[in-house]
């Protein structure tokens, strides 16, 4: 098992602009890159957070990422638009997506976002929170396109991505409900994360290159590749299909088939609903009644072994509270080759490291 350093978030965060400065990007974009990806393992979800850059120089060396792109409307139908993320950094294009859409739901009471080609849009459920903030339900169905990594149920090998299914809902006088996770057992970067780390994973969430059951997260990291499984058995595989159905051949017109598995970049398509309640119905009923049911929900006596009834958005709450204050856990391995990529782009890797005190 690797060590794991702890950096403060003040740290962490100089640290990281330093590297993605090396991809050329403006300033602006500097600061949505980090703080989106240092945000995300903030919230717990370490698969989505600085991890992903080394990935994402290679990319970018390649030619697979195109820093400073904008999203670019397609088609403008009103309350109905497509947008084409241009290959340019997710956390930049699903933050001006949103906030296209945010704009047209306050005019139209409701907007559709059909956005393609965006590069890894990382931790889905910033954008539930970037509508949520606006006041506005959301729902978000994602495909991914780079190489297969989730067999569908009953198949044996992988056929398409962990394909995230995220939702927020707004309340008065508490944070909203954000329900974000990837439709596979356990998401890609968690693989990752435990084969840097040296753990296996749970059971039951992999298959081996010959598709066996196993628990050797290698499967999904180096080759030969096997294949994770979906989450809920036929039920997650059928949310899994349309993620890939809507988000992908629907509003990014490229589905995972045949993409060139060597291929470093990972492109999402998303489809997304954003709903103004106030427009819908009676916006203090509406919240009225969400409220009476959570509390409702909440108040079912925990079971032995588990602590007060959780609703979704809660565990990355608690999370993001602590590291705040703790600072963040990077082990080894990872931070070691967020020092590689820092010197493939060209980045002093020795300043990445003084800034962030390891
Ligand atoms: N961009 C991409 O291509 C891509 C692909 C896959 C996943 N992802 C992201 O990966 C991240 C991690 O996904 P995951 O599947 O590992 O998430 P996960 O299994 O940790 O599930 C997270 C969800 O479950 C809720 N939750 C956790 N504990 C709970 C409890 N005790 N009670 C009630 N609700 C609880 C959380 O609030 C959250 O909504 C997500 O942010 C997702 O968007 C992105």
């Amino acid at each position: 098992m690797s060590a794991t350093h702890i950096i403060p978030l003040a740290r962490l965060q100089e640290a990281m602009c330093l590297v993605v400065r090396g991809f050329g990007s403006s300033e602006d974009e500097v600061q949505a890159v980090a703080g989106n990806l240092i945000e995300a393992n903030l919230t717990g979800h370490d698969s989505h957070g600085i991890g992903m850059l080394p990935r994402y120089a290679d990319a970018f060396l390649e030619g697979g990422l195109q820093p400073n792109a904008h999203v670019q409307t397609v088609t403008d139908a009103g309350a109905l638009l497509r947008l084409d993320g241009q290959a340019g950094f997710g956390q930049v294009i699903g933050r001006e997506a949103m906030a296209l859409g945010i704009e047209r739901a306050r005019t139209h009471g409701s907007c559709i976002v059909a956005l393609g080609n965006a590069h890894h849009l990382g931790r889905i459920g910033a954008w539930a929170e970037q509508a949520a903030a606006a006041g506005l339900v959301s729902l978000h169905f994602v495909n991914v396109v780079a190489r297969s990594i989730v067999a569908p149920y009953g198949g044996a090998d992988a056929r398409f991505g962990t394909n995230p299914f995220c939702a927020g809902v707004p309340l008065a006088g508490r944070p909203p409900v954000i329900l974000d996770f990837a439709t596979s057992m356990i998401a890609q970067g968690k693989t990752r994360v435990a084969h840097n780390k040296g753990e296996p994973v749970p059971p039951g969430c992999m298959l081996d290159d010959h598709g066996q059951p196993t628990t050797d997260p290698r499967y999904a990291v180096v080759p030969p590749f096997g294949a994770l499984l979906t989450f809920g058995t036929h039920k997650g595989y059928g949310m899994a299909l349309m993620c890939e159905l809507l988000g992908g051949a629907l509003a990014a017109g490229m589905t995972q088939r045949n993409d060139d598995a060597s291929r470093r970049r990972v492109l999402n398509g998303m489809f997304s609903v954003l709903v103004d309640p106030s427009v819908l119905s009676e916006r203090t009923a509406f919240e009225r009644e969400a409220l009476a049911f959570l509390d409702w929900v909440q108040a079912s006596p925990p079971r032995d072994g588990y602590g007060p009834v959780q609703v979704a958005g809660d565990a990355e709450r608690l999370s993001r509270a602590r590291r705040s204050a703790d600072g963040l856990p990077v082990d080894s391995i990872t931070w070691q080759e967020i020092l590689d990529a820092a010197a493939r782009l060209g980045v002093d890797a020795r300043q990445v490291a003084a800034a962030a005190g390891c």
